[in-house]
């Protein structure tokens, strides 16, 4: 089975600078939802690219076929770009538009085509709402589709709609384009036009228009963007997670969360982010393309592709900026920043800290403000800190800058030179009193 997905139009409609199909449900682009479904049930995917076509080779996967619709003459003439790409084996067409269809749907399609011997089977639903859509038209095996636009006062009442969503015995469609012409209200060659020619199409009506809506302008964009993430907290809540409030909790379709972690309101997880058992989440908690281990706590924090792992915890307030190793049990506190930073397991940074590109032992402790100096104004450079050291308070690290294992820096040093294993260092003035100068 190959499939294609028709994305060559402008969608006017959106009145955006980006093609349609770049606007993204639940932070994924609608085309990515189609090539990710599609790819679920077929070998071979490819897409018909028109308008803002090098803006979306940039966010679809390698491995997409892409071919190119100079002019968008309409739904079939985009079909034929594809060539001899629908030849073969059964030929399965998506609308790039038509995001939430699920695997679900389409192997159900696949099989009742299969099961019907058909020369096409058509995804369809029924809605008191018909606006828009072509509408069916059934005469024993054969079915007619006429456009919304192309439709006569009777025809309008027609309640069963096309999704657009189609499989086709392979090669018919090849040949079946040849014959299409563009003689209706928009001048445009309609794939729509195949269906009257084939001796037997079969239908699979399904009864939930939310797979099949398609996305015409940004208030149906929200309309599905508010029915994907119910689909996708409703799986996580069935699988065993624990939502407090679904309504303002954001997951990722492509998220994996294990049982037991509670997530708290309004967080993000976002991308292919992966969340442990038994971890707590949130409230007010934005994670991107992390890996937490289980029994993570990230409390009111940032966190952005870096790996936390297990038991550690994380804020309230903190910020972990990509590339950062968060280590089992560590203790990440409030107004705490790190960026490609490791830190070892059982260590401490719980106070107003930066740090950045640095190495950070076990059982290390790092002090209240603590700061990597890393940066000279052109290049960035590397702190480590090694096993059971102690950062005093309000110590400056300056870049490059190694220090050893089991050592000790005083609070408010500023430390240039590295440290060896066991020692103490302190880089600050000495302080001087002077006693009764006051009265004097
Ligand atoms: C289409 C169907 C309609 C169906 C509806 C379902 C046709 C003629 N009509 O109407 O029966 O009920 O979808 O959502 O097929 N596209 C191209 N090149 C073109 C024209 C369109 O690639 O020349 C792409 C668009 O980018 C879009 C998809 O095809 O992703 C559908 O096109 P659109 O113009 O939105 O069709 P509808 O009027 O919604
Ligand atoms: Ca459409």
């Amino acid at each position: 089975m190959k499939s294609i997905i028709l994305a060559a139009g402008k969608g006017t409609r959106m009145k955006s600078d980006f093609p349609k199909v770049m606007h993204k449900i639940c932070e994924k682009p609608m085309i990515n939802w189609v090539i990710d479904t599609a790819s679920l049930v077929s070998e071979e995917v490819g897409v018909v690219l028109g308008h803002g076509i090098d803006k979306i080779k940039e966010i679809i996967p390698q491995n997409i076929k892409v071919f190119e619709q100079k002019e968008q003459l309409g739904t079939g003439h985009a079909v034929m770009q594809c060539g001899d790409f629908m030849k073969s084996d059964d030929f399965l067409v998506l609308y790039g538009d038509v995001p939430l269809i699920s695997e679900k749907t389409l192997t159900e399609l696949i099989k009742k085509h299969k099961e019907e011997n058909n020369d096409a089977t058509l995804i369809t639903v029924n809605t008191e709402n018909p606006y828009g859509y072509g509408r069916i038209i059934r005469n024993g095996t054969k079915v007619k589709i006429v456009e919304h636009k192309d439709a006569d006062e009777e025809q309008l009442k027609i309640k069963e709609i096309n999704s657009g969503i189609a499989v086709f015995k392979g090669g018919i469609l090849h040949e079946t384009l040849k014959l299409i012409r563009n003689d209706n209200v928009q001048g445009e060659y309609y794939l729509t036009d195949v269906f009257e020619k084939f001796e037997k199409t079969g239908i699979l009506n399904i009864k939930d228009i939310t797979e099949v809506t398609g996305v015409n302008d940004r208030v149906q964009l929200a309309m599905l963007e508010k029915k994907a993430r119910e689909y996708i907290n409703e799986k996580f809540m069935l699988s065993g997670v624990t939502i407090i409030n679904p309504e303002n909790t954001y997951i990722s379709p492509d998220a994996k969360i294990g049982n037991d972690t509670v997530i708290y309101p309004d967080t993000y997880i976002n991308g292919k982010t992966e969340i442990g058992k038994k971890c707590i989440i949130g409230p007010g908690t934005s994670i991107t393309e992390c890996i937490i281990g289980d029994g993570a706590k990230i409390l009111k924090s940032e966190c952005e592709n870096s790996e936390i792992k297990s038991n550690a915890s994380v804020g309230p307030w903190s910020r972990i900026r990509p590339g950062s190793s968060i280590g089992e049990n560590v203790k990440i506190g409030n107004f705490v920043e790190t960026k490609k930073t490791k830190i070892a397991k059982n260590s401490k940074a719980q106070h107003l800290t930066y740090l950045g590109d640095a190495t950070i032992g076990e059982n290390v402790n790092i002090g209240a403000g603590t700061i990597t100096c890393n940066y000279d104004g052109k290049n960035k450079f590397k702190t480590s800190i090694g096993d059971e050291s102690f950062v005093g308070s309000n110590s400056s690290l300056v870049a490059p800058v190694n220090i050893g294992k089991k050592s000790l820096i005083a609070a408010g040093s500023v430390i240039t030179k590295d440290v060896p294993d066991y020692s103490l260092a302190f880089g600050r003035a000495k302080q001087v009193v002077k006693e009764d100068k006051y009265r004097k």
